[in-house]
């Protein structure tokens, strides 16, 4: 009888096999479910002969760097590297709308941050004589839909868009540098990564967190990516997501955020005319991400966000809710 306990013992048997006495295994993480669950696994096997990296990409959401740090570093006992590159993806991002061009420099950008972050582990994991083993392993949390898709991949229809995510980026790394890949949760479907992670005491709040793309909120301002825009959209996402924790919703819905819409639109506030941009709420319901419907929020809970944004967030005179499904909409706006 298959229980997760069992996987779990097997699955740390099986890494310490892998790895043997000495072999020492880097990955990179991004605080989501799938990468935390998979370090958690590795640390559990093979402690701090586990190395994490966390790369800041300047779009990820308000306080979440340090949030992960936290959760990973200090809640978990995690190995984990913290590269904050943040103005490099920042300045590299001025001036390109296009959404593809978009994803194809923050996945760039991602491999070359995080090759250089790897060399400097490895002279550490090398010349640390508690450890002195070489890094031969290169660690991805993929899960079994993504083995399936990319068995599958029949053409354009996967490539609406290019995913890039920190499962996704590292073929390159892995063959470069001539390092193995270990993906401990490839025969797993998501709910039971989650169980997995339960089973390995990782908090709930974390276990149940909704997805974010790899390219982070860049997706989530239409058009150009600024420093302003960036910190309107975790401003309002931030809200957004308060309100849906604080109403009890949070795991109701499969992935929710707030958008930019650069073009602007007038509205009054005190006695003044305004001139701001728009905020585009999205929250939506689905099982598998190929299809999704919008999620029915009380109009009383709309207003209470649009209230809240309008008021606390500079630079914003408008928030729209997003009613699209998928298709013909993508659950992402670019
Ligand atoms: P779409 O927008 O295609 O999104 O309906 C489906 C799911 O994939 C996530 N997504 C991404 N994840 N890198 C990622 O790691 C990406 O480039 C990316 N684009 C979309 C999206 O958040 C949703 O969960």
């Amino acid at each position: 009888e298959w229980t997760m306990q069992k996987f779990l013992d097997e699955a740390i048997a099986q890494i310490r096999h892998t790895v043997g006495e000495k072999g020492q295994v880097l990955a990179a993480v991004s605080g989501g479910v799938d990468s935390t669950v998979a370090a958690k696994l590795m640390k559990e096997a093979i402690g701090s002969r586990f190395w994490a990296v966390l790369v800041n990409n300047g779009v990820m959401r308000l306080n979440e760097c340090e949030q992960v740090q936290k959760d990973l570093s200090e809640a978990l006992g995690i190995n984990l590297t913290v590269v904050d590159a943040s103005q490099q993806f920042l300045d590299g991002l001025k001036g390109i709308e296009d959404p593809e061009k978009k994803r194809k420099f923050i996945g760039g950008k991602f491999i070359d941050i995080f090759e250089e972050e790897a060399i400097k582990i490895e002279k550490a994991a090398a010349s640390d004589p508690t450890k002195a083993g070489k890094i031969e392993f290169f660690m991805q949390g993929t899960l079994y839909p993504d083995v399936i898709e990319s068995l599958s991949f029949k053409g354009p229809s996967a490539t609406i868009k290019t995913h890039h995510n920190v499962g996704g980026l590292p073929a390159r790394m892995a063959n470069g540098q001539g390092l193995k890949l270990i993906e401990p949760l490839r025969s797993l479907y998501k709910d039971e990564v989650r169980a997995l992670g339960r089973a390995l005491g990782i908090p709930e709040e974390l276990v149940m967190r909704h997805p974010f793309p790899g390219p982070g909120i860049a997706v989530r301002i239409l058009g150009e990516v600024t420093p302003e825009k960036v910190e309107i959209a975790r401003q309002a996402d931030h809200i957004f997501i308060s309100e849906i924790r604080k109403a009890g919703i949070y795991d109701r819905i499969s992935q929710a955020y707030a958008a930019v819409d650069p073009s602007r639109a007038v509205g009054v506030m005190g006695d003044k005319r305004v001139y701001g941009y728009i905020v585009v709420l999205r929250a939506v319901t689905t099982t598998d991400f190929m299809t999704a419907e919008a999620y029915n929020f009380p109009w009383e809970f709309l207003q209470r966000v649009m209230n809240r944004i309008v008021n606390e967030v500079h630079g914003v005179c408008r928030v729209v809710y997003d009613i699209t499904s998928k298709p013909p909409g993508t659950i992402e706006l670019e």
